[in-house]
């Protein structure tokens, strides 16, 4: 594997999903796979888990680490060809990329949907603008799309704690008062589609992710019905994609309660709004997974690092 930019990366979700577990009982098994190559993390957006887990797991695999809060520490960045560059862009996409190239062995970046501007979002142009200039691998640590280290780590997390050959596990909306990316949803729901599991995706009207990537998924605008036997309750909002980048609804019904989970487990990314997302009583119950979700996020990237390194 050259890149990992998406879900579609992976080969086997189930392989890697088993190396994965197998990497978090002996993190330190491949310390002597990166020695002497490095990785630089360019930030454009604000992370905690992703920033650290990361690069933890460059470090369970011997690799020196460069970190860069690109967003307001580097030059604002031009993606477009032919741009007579007069106004706010300092430095094209073209020569940042090669020029990281010559002081790391792997490139990772964040850089989130601005949703504002759906085609170039879609386009995921500073993702791709890397992957297309760069001269070595490029990591997606969330782009305008898709956090697909995030989905890999919420894969593992299902594996660890399913309890049953095809477990039911639902996608929620919940309501936020800022508009959201789509980019952890989408990651989801390319994962579940690997996945054997009767999954459902359930979210007020309006709020259809894009049907390209739900194309064959069960869509239920009723969130109880959804949640009926559910196993794994996975709880996100996201901004309307039709009309795009908008919050159509800050309708507090769709809060997660322990009442609605039921029996299920509670997943979320993180970070997460209480009392608005989901009840302290949920995140502070038995039930949530979150922490664990958190901790596999160290093991998602570790295994993408370890079979880069391997194909160096
Ligand atoms: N889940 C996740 O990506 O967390 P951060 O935004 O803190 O990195």
């Amino acid at each position: 594997m050259k890149h990992y930019l998406s879900i579609n990366d992976i080969d086997s979700l189930h392989d890697w999903v088993d190396e994965a577990i197998t990497l978090k009982k002996d993190p330190y098994l491949f310390e002597s796979l990166g020695k002497r190559k490095t990785i630089c993390l360019l930030f454009f957006n604000n992370s905690l888990r992703t920033r650290l887990s990361t690069q933890k797991a460059a470090m369970h695999l011997g690799m020196e680490v460069m970190i860069m809060n690109f967003g307001n520490e580097g030059w604002a960045l031009e993606y477009g060809d032919g741009t007579v560059m007069d106004k706010g862009t300092s430095e094209h996409i073209k020569e940042a990329a090669q020029v990281v190239s010559q002081y790391a062995d792997i490139v990772a970046i964040r850089a989130f949907a601005s949703l504002v501007d759906k085609t170039k979002d879609d386009a995921e142009e500073v993702i791709n603008g890397f992957a297309k200039y760069a001269t070595i691998p490029v990591v997606n640590m969330e782009s305008s799309v898709g956090h697909p280290l995030q989905a890999l780590a919420d894969a593992i997390t299902l594996k660890e704690n399913e309890t049953k050959k095809r477990p039911k596990v639902v996608l929620s909306w919940a309501p936020h008062p800022k508009a959201l990316p789509h980019a952890v949803a989408n990651s989801f729901v390319q994962m579940m589609k690997l996945q054997d599991a009767d999954f459902v995706i359930t979210h007020p009207e309006g709020y259809e992710l894009n049907p390209e990537l739900t194309q064959g998924c069960q869509i239920e605008y009723d969130q109880d019905k959804a949640l009926e036997n559910a196993d794994f309750v996975y709880v996100k909002n996201w901004s309307s994609y039709s009309e795009y980048g908008k919050v159509l609804s800050w309708d507090t019904n769709w809060t997660m309660t322990q009442q609605k989970l039921g029996q299920a487990k509670f997943m979320h990314c993180l970070p997460v709004r209480r009392n608005m997302i989901v009840e302290d009583a949920v995140l502070d119950g038995g039930q949530s997974l979150v922490v664990q979700q958190a901790k596999n996020r160290i093991f998602s990237a570790q295994l993408v690092l370890k079979k880069i390194l391997e194909n160096l």
